[in-house]
């Protein structure tokens, strides 16, 4: 229903937001999430936010996705949400970054918001309660139409000081959720510049001794590595390629922004937090994020699904990830900046932006892109 969405939205502009960005922005996530938890499952909020059209359908890596917006890893840490993102409108949703062992998360304050940036400003460090408890708590879970997607990551905490350790570690969560028949995707995440060993893994040969690890665990659903937002063509093309040869169904770009002189900073804004330690999300992202998943498609061709993440705040921007090559895409901070009815706006916008230019399907659109490339 267009109208709930406009006026729900124009609520939230108004009124909603202005006293939620009064408070503590963790304390506000908290809330929201418990909120959410509680009544998205009610088929009121379906009726109120979900736009469903069989021309945004899609299945990829034999999953079936009603629509190609998702919610990106990072949101629902714990998997509290994933029941009801369906209602609020997504064709999937991530949980986590989930670690094997549980942890408290970074130092507080460790979520800032940067409203002139549209960004956010993130510290969390892999909060998690640990797969085990993660994963006892979801096989008790009845799960909406979003599909759900584990990211896994390896466990910050002191004991996980080594490589090795660290690839026993991410392999210990996929075990625990590989058998699980909610988990329709895995997310690996290899790029969380928040934590102690994040990183480590854009080396060639962690990562190969990490893909081959999990190569041998025999994971039936499709691991898609997140990837960092700031990388070399030639080091990204590495690392898909060592991912396509270990058996990776894809790639995911991106992940947050470390630059903070990059140009889509409000210059007074981001030196105000020059005292804090972070990454960023939002509009920063943006760029280097669709300029990678270009040069993703263009080497990968169909042989990878490309999932566009990044400083998506409407249709337009969706659009954009499909048309530069993407197969899905994910989002955080636009609807933490527009509202909960983004999602139902992008997908009935996304609709409209394909009959404009004559595409009847979403591989369409992104085929016609990819021969533009050619
Ligand atoms: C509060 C917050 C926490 C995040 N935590 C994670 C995480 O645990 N794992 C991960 O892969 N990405 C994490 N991210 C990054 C997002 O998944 C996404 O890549 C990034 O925010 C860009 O999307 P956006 O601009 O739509 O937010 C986080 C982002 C935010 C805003």
């Amino acid at each position: 229903m267009r109208w709930v969405r406009v006026i729900i939205g124009l609520v939230y502009q108004c009124v909603v937001k202005p006293i939620l960005f009064l408070f503590d922005a963790e304390k506000v996530h908290t809330n929201v999430a418990r909120l959410g938890s509680s009544i998205g499952k009610f088929g009121l909020v379906r009726c109120a936010f979900r736009y469903d059209n069989p021309i945004l359908e899609q299945t990829i890596d034999g999953a079936h996705f009603k629509n190609p917006i998702g919610l990106a890893a990072g949101f629902d840490y714990d998997g509290y949400l994933a029941h009801s993102m369906g209602n609020v409108g997504f064709g999937f949703s991530t949980i986590g970054t989930v670690t094997a062992l549980p942890y408290e998360g970074n130092v507080k304050p460790r979520l800032a918001r940067l409203p002139r940036s549209q960004s956010l400003l993130v510290n969390k460090g892999f909060k998690s309660q640990g797969a085990k408890a993660i994963a006892q708590r979801l096989d008790q879970t009845r799960f909406g139409s979003a599909l759900v997607g584990i990211s896994v990551g390896s466990s910050n905490v002191p004991q996980i000081d080594t490589v090795q350790k660290a690839i026993d570690d991410y392999a210990a969560t996929f075990v625990v959720f590989s058998t699980k028949p909610y988990v329709s995707y895995f997310e690996l995440n290899i790029s969380c510049p928040n934590v102690a060993i994040g990183e480590s893994f854009l080396n060639l040969a962690h990562f190969e001794a990490l893909l081959m690890r999990i190569q041998l665990l025999g994971i039936a659903q499709p691991i898609y590595v997140k990837m960092p937002n700031e990388i070399e063509f030639n080091n990204a093309q590495a690392l898909m390629a060592r991912g396509l040869k270990y058996g990776m169904k894809g790639f995911i770009f991106s992940n947050l922004v470390k630059d903070r002189t990059n140009p889509a900073f409000d210059q007074k804004e981001i030196k105000a937090f020059a005292k804090y330690k972070g990454n960023f999300s939002g509009r920063p992202v943006k760029n280097n994020a669709n300029t990678l998943i270009r040069f993703a498609r263009a080497f990968v061709g169909d042989r990878a699904t490309i999932i566009g993440c990044g400083g998506v705040f409407s249709a337009t921007d969706a659009y954009e990830k499909i048309t530069c090559g993407a197969d899905l895409v994910q989002l955080i901070t636009g609807m933490i900046y527009q509202g909960p009815q983004l999602i139902g706006q992008i997908n009935e916008g996304m609709v409209k932006l394909l009959c404009r230019d004559g595409y009847a399907s979403l591989q369409d659109a992104r085929a016609a892109a990819f021969e533009r490339m050619e």
